[in-house]
């Protein structure tokens, strides 16, 4: 019997090396195990795989990662599948070709092997039809969404063949080992995600056809005005191509007879502008061209009426540029519901139609509204799912407003109406259409959720920019909610305030994380850090962070998403960093005119230069410090966490976490497991090594040959001399150990002169109005 407890995937195997098996194949390396690629020939195989590694956004973690994908063509390596503990079929959609590759697997593969496949909606089961008994408890899908590294849903799909425990060890697999956050579906024609989009999009398109709306129009209305991304109709079209998105249209169509939204899947007015656009090679991103094209540095749009390409008009409707300025999603969609004009009209029939198509495919899509959210929430981006919107702005009005406009409402949403229940969630539950009554939210027991914590009295401490949280079992946890979490005053306090909470009390350890977007963008350079008089705030700056540094308790920094500048400083100085496997670290602030001033430079000597003079005195210390110039006169941000590995931001202690909402949950247990092994502080001692000024000097000859090869300009010449000269222990002589304040010192004495600069206030007031760096 196949047991998920003890099966383990030491080699996996995919089939079909295009868009999505060699994403996946590049995703189970990142995850540390061994792949092989299979397509029709080496070539195709190796090609892809090739292909792979030069992928934007990067498939793999590292360049090295990478070497964990063996790339091979079937005719020779047929007799790979007999390793693969889990194989994965992502060849063409179709359903006579994956089945015989189903019969050629089913010959090859070794017992207990898992088999799945990647299919966009072709019934599981039906692929499987032929396959032995064995075969099909084994099988099921697994619909990953592009690119399969970044998209957080996997739909994992079951048919009533699959043996129950290779549903969980696949589920628990891809949510601990893959990062995946999974939603189990029934075995219905595309499932859940694309089931709602393919319908949902085909009405949304047809709508802005028949009413004359412009692309421009359409992606706001149907993108962040409404919670959804900016990528929102026709520019998702053209990330997934034309092509791909009209095969799923119409090879759902005959499979879903009994459904009455069908017919928009036919709609001709977008059968003519699809033949038009495939017709003219017009496929999207793949073609270069789709309902946007890219005209040197501008971007020009389709126009839909006439068809040619025109420059991008911003949309001239008053309330979507009012809509979009208030933050709070329930109060925008309120307010665009309620506007008189086109865009409250396109909204309406957006909105209303998207809850009442997901009300009316319950039960047969999925029993449980949760699933059927978290969908469209992980596979979708969307900033709610479908029932917490309607929650959101009330079931029963909005039920009647869309009969008003015409939306058909399902008759068990009526019906729990009836009974006197209004709304779909309710303290931690959510109705149950079946039973008729609610039932417990599932809840995944490794996700610590900040927001219920503190609602639920978890407040220790707090202030506007930060609050200090209780994670129970005596774990504080520092979390930072400015606007994209960049560092101010408040956080600065409430970093203070923090390690003097967890020296005093009965507390055993501080993780600082938060739920946000992005851990930290950096110093907030409008108002925050540098305010005022410059060198007093650094200076308390850095103490902060010296006290997190040096606290008697172990303190755990959890970054993710961006990570910058004053953010990767806090990180850097946690006792340990237990990062989410996405995270974008970096010490930029030489975009900005500066230099990292809170520990950044003295914590890269201390991280990527000590260790090795510690162990190898003799080595020339050169190119180490050259190699941390870099870094930071680069700017250069981590396109992982293991990517900041390889920088030198994380040690080989730091540990990484696949799975983004698991992440303040493994940072308390790294924080109580130091506790429990009797943590010992950093001892304050000369744990810095400072090259001097020789190596200054071979510095200086580097940077002069970046400003030659115009890499550099020469203010960015300018800053980087600084940047050896805090490196190199300012007017050191030789090569000596130094504390981590002489180092702190330096840094503070430059990032203050700096400061006066003009090319400096030039470069942070560029970055304030455009958001990019000036190099002046
Ligand atoms: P693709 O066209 O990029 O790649 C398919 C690969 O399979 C090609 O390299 C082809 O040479 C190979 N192939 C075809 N027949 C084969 C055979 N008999 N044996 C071995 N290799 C064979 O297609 P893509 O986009 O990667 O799609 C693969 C599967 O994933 C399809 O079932 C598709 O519906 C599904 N899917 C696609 C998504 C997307 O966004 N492109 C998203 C989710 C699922």
């Amino acid at each position: 019997m196949f047991d998920s407890n003890t099966h383990t995937i030491r080699r996996a195997v995919v089939i079909g090396s295009g868009t999505m098996g060699g994403g996946i194949a590049a995703h189970f390396a990142n995850a540390g195990v061994p792949a092989y690629l299979l397509d029709v020939s080496s070539a195709v195989a190796n090609a892809s795989l090739e292909r792979m590694k030069k992928h934007k956004p990067p498939a793999f973690f590292t360049a090295a990662t990478a070497e964990l994908v063996t790339a091979g063509g079937l005719e020779e390596h047929e007799a790979w599948i007999g390793e693969g503990d889990w194989i994965v079929e992502a060849i063409v959609e179709d359903l006579d070709v994956k089945r015989q590759l189903v019969t050629r697997i089913d010959r090859l593969r070794k017992k207990w092997s898992i088999v799945s496949s990647n299919t966009s909606g072709i019934p599981i089961a039906k692929i499987a039809a032929h396959a032995s008994d064995d075969f099909k408890q084994h099988f099921l899908g697994t619909h990953f969404f592009n690119p399969p590294r970044y998209m957080k849903l996997l739909e994992v799909i079951p048919t009533p063949a699959t043996h129950a425990e290779v549903t969980k060890f696949v589920t628990e697999f891809a949510e601990g080992r893959l990062g995946k956050s999974v939603v189990v579906c029934k075995d219905t024609p595309n499932f859940i995600a694309n089931r709602l989009a393919s319908v949902g999009g085909a009405m949304l398109v047809d709508y802005a056809l028949a009413n004359g709306y412009t692309v421009e129009e359409t992606d706001v209305i149907a993108g962040p005005l409404t919670g959804r991304p900016k990528t929102a109709a026709f520019r998702l079209q053209d990330l997934v191509g034309l092509d791909v998105a009209s095969a799923v249209a119409s090879n759902l169509y005959p499979l879903i007879e009994h459904d009455q939204s069908r017919e928009i899947l036919r709609s001709q007015r977008v059968e003519e502008l699809r033949k038009s656009q495939v017709g003219n090679g017009r496929l999207g991103d793949k073609t270069s061209q789709g309902f946007y094209r890219k005209d040197g540095k501008e971007i020009l749009s389709l126009d839909l009426e006439t068809g040619q390409y025109r420059p991008r008009r911003e949309p001239d409707i008053e309330s979507i540029a009012a809509g979009l300025k208030i933050r709070d999603l329930s109060h925008r969609l309120r307010f665009v519901l309620e506007q008189k004009d086109r865009a409250g009209a396109m909204a309406r029939h957006i909105v209303y139609n998207a809850l009442g198509y997901a009300a009316r495919r319950v039960p047969e899509i999925s029993d449980d509204l949760v699933t059927i959210d978290r969908a469209v929430r992980w596979g979708f981006s969307h900033d709610m799912g479908p029932f917490e919107t309607w929650d959101a702005l009330g079931v029963r009005e909005t039920a009647d407003a869309m009969e008003a406009d015409g939306v058909n409402v399902a008759p068990w949403v009526r019906e729990m109406i009836a009974a006197g229940n209004s709304t779909f969630y309710r303290n931690g539950t959510v109705y149950d259409p079946v039973t008729m009554g609610y039932a417990a939210v599932p809840r995944d027991p490794k996700a610590i959720d900040l927001a219920a914590l503190k609602t639920a009295g978890g407040v220790v401490r707090e202030n506007k920019g930060a609050s200090l949280v209780d994670l129970g079992d005596g774990v504080l946890c520092l979390e930072f909610h400015t606007k994209m979490n960049t560092l101010d005053g408040e956080i600065r306090t409430m970093i203070i305030e923090s390690v003097g909470e967890l020296e005093s009390g009965h507390w055993k350890a501080l993780v600082i994380g938060n739920d946000g977007g992005d851990f930290c963008v950096g110093a907030n350079l409008a108002g925050g850090l540098l305010a005022g008089v410059v060198e007093p705030v650094l200076r308390e700056m850095q103490d902060a962070l010296m006290k997190i540094r040096f606290a008697s308790k172990p303190v755990v920094a959890a970054p993710f998403g961006r990570t910058l500048g004053g953010g990767a400083e806090v990180a850097l100085a946690a006792a340990r960093i237990v990062a989410a496997s996405e995270t974008y670290m970096g010490l930029v602030e030489v975009g900005v005119g500066l230099i990292p001033g809170a520990g950044g430079c003295k914590e890269m000597i201390r991280r990527v230069v000590s260790p090795v003079m510690r162990q190898t005195p003799a080595v020339d210390p050169l190119p180490l410090v050259q190699n941390v110039l870099q870094t930071i006169a680069t700017a250069k941000v981590s396109s992982s966490a293991e990517d900041a590995r390889s920088i030198g931001f994380l040690t080989a202690a730091d540990r990484v976490v696949m799975n983004r909402d698991h992440l303040l949950f493994e940072a308390k247990n790294e924080a109580l497991e130091m506790a429990a092994e009797g943590y010992v502080p950093p001892a304050r001692d000369k744990n810095c090594y400072a090259a001097g000024r020789d190596v200054r000097a071979g510095l200086r000859a580097a940077i002069h040959i970046l400003q030659q090869g115009g890499y550099a300009s020469e203010y960015d010449a300018f800053i980087t001399g600084k940047v050896a000269h805090i490196l190199c222990g300012g007017p050191i002589t030789t090569g000596q150990w130094v504390d981590e304040q002489h180092l702190l010192d330096l840094e503070r004495e430059v990032f203050v002169e700096l400061c006066a600069q003009p090319k400096t206030t030039e470069r942070i007031q560029h970055m304030l109005s455009t958001g990019k760096p000036l190099r002046n």
